[in-house]
């Protein structure tokens, strides 16, 4: 087989890509570990940032996005019993949109099947080799049947434990990493959401989240110890606990009914450099994650999927190799803003277990800057919304 591009991984990172190439005439090949079913039964995050928006958009891809949405203005901070908002609207003219992600990769792969493009599943071992010369191929295992593909780029776009990133040598990768000492305890029930926007709480017991997917699907998280197992947590347990954690008015209306999915996710902040080598180029968690508080893993693929599109496009077209020789650079420097964002906002709002009683202080002095200062105010919606590409 050739193909322009191999795209390894089918999730939101490698679908988008493949959408917006195939628009400008572009061949790609998806090779995908799990089976098409697995990947869409993923609960992920459920933030758009504008720009994911617009790529949505201009992929061709947003007609029941954009149908189905709500519109977020802002988004709640609450400490003890104290509420307050931060308009985004208001402070800096923009918003951010809810739509979950397991939706819009839903979206992603039915318009890949409308055009036709190809997408192989449950590939197993699949190697990059060449990538650091000027013919990269393929190679990886199909139904029991070796197979090769040829091509002039591959994109690594298989997740934090895909093959892509360790295929970059030791001696050329950069890794930096911080592990958070708890994680968050999700559940997703058919109930009403709590509140018409977002609300992030930081509280004596730990951090909790209220989020939503639809007017009768809500996505609720409390902040856990790395040790807990979901089974030690009962939806009873649940409950309890988010309401311990958020102001009385929002405790007193919250809807509660049986978890319809729970799970335990880890925090953790993860930066690998450079993100080209050769003729592959790393995007979204293959490359970076972040602790899920700020609501930008997502987003932060979508930004390299912008830079990496542009770079490939520039190289197909017009034969221009700027792009592609400045991807890695122009990626990593937003990645880091939002790894910084991601982090402050994880700092600002959990409980670490070795936090001082000074420590504490600090951190109640940060939320009420955030509460009563403006500039602090749209620092946090200019990231929130996210940053320009
Ligand atoms: N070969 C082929 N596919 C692979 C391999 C491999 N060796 N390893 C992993 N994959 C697949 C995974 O099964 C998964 O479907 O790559 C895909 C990677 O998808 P994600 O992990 O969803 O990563 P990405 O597409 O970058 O999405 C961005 O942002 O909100 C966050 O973590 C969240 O998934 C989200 C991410
Ligand atoms: C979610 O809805 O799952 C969600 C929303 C915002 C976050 C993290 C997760 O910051």
């Amino acid at each position: 087989m050739r193909t322009q591009v191999v795209i390894i991984g089918g999730g939101p990172s490698g679908l988008l890509l493949g959408q917006l190439l195939h628009r400008k005439g572009i061949e790609t090949v998806i090779l995908e570990r799990k089976t098409r079913d697995y990947v869409l039964a993923r609960i992920r995050a459920g933030i758009l940032e504008t720009g994911l928006v617009n790529m949505m958009r201009e992929a061709g891809v947003s007609e029941r996005m954009d149908r189905e949405c709500f519109v977020h203005h802002g988004t709640c901070i609450s400490y003890e019993n104290e509420m307050f908002d931060i308009d985004f609207h208001k402070l800096i003219g923009q918003n951010v949109i809810v739509y979950g992600q397991t939706e819009l990769t839903h979206d992603l792969y039915d318009a890949r099947d409308a055009v036709g493009a190809r997408t192989i599943f449950e590939v197993e071992d699949v190697q990059i080799c060449d990538a650091d010369r000027d013919a990269p191929y393929v190679t990886f295992n199909s139904g029991g049947v070796e197979q090769r593909i040829d091509c002039d780029f591959v994109a690594g776009c298989d997740g934090f434990h895909g093959v892509s990133r360790t295929t970059i040598p030791d001696t050329v990768r950069k890794d930096y990493e911080k592990v958070f000492p708890f994680g968050w305890l999700g559940i997703l029930s058919e109930t009403p959401p709590v509140h018409d926007e977002l609300i992030y709480a930081n509280s004596d017991r730990g951090f909790a989240l209220c989020s939503m997917r639809n007017e009768n699907l809500s996505r609720y998280y409390v902040q856990c110890a790395l040790t807990d197992k979901v089974e030690d947590w009962s939806d009873e347990d649940f409950w309890d606990e988010l309401k311990r954690r958020v102001p009385e008015a929002i405790a007193d209306k919250l809807v509660t009914g049986p978890s319809i999915e729970k799970s335990i996710a880890p925090l953790r902040s993860f930066v690998s450099e450079p993100m080209r080598w050769g003729r592959l180029f790393l995007c979204g968690d293959a490359a970076h994650i972040v602790p899920p508080t700020g609501a930008k893993g997502l987003n932060t693929a979508a930004s390299d999927v912008h830079y990496l599109y542009e770079a490939l496009v520039q190289y197909f077209q017009d034969n221009e190799t700027h792009g592609i020789d400045h991807y890695s650079q122009k990626a990593l420097a937003r990645v880091w803003k939002a790894e910084r964002f991601s982090w402050a906002t994880t700092n600002l709002l959990h409980r670490f277990p070795d936090q001082s009683e000074f420590d504490l202080k600090m951190q109640r002095a940060e939320i009420e800057s955030l509460h009563y200062n403006e500039v602090a105010q749209k620092w946090f919606a200019q990231n929130y919304v996210g940053l320009p590409y």
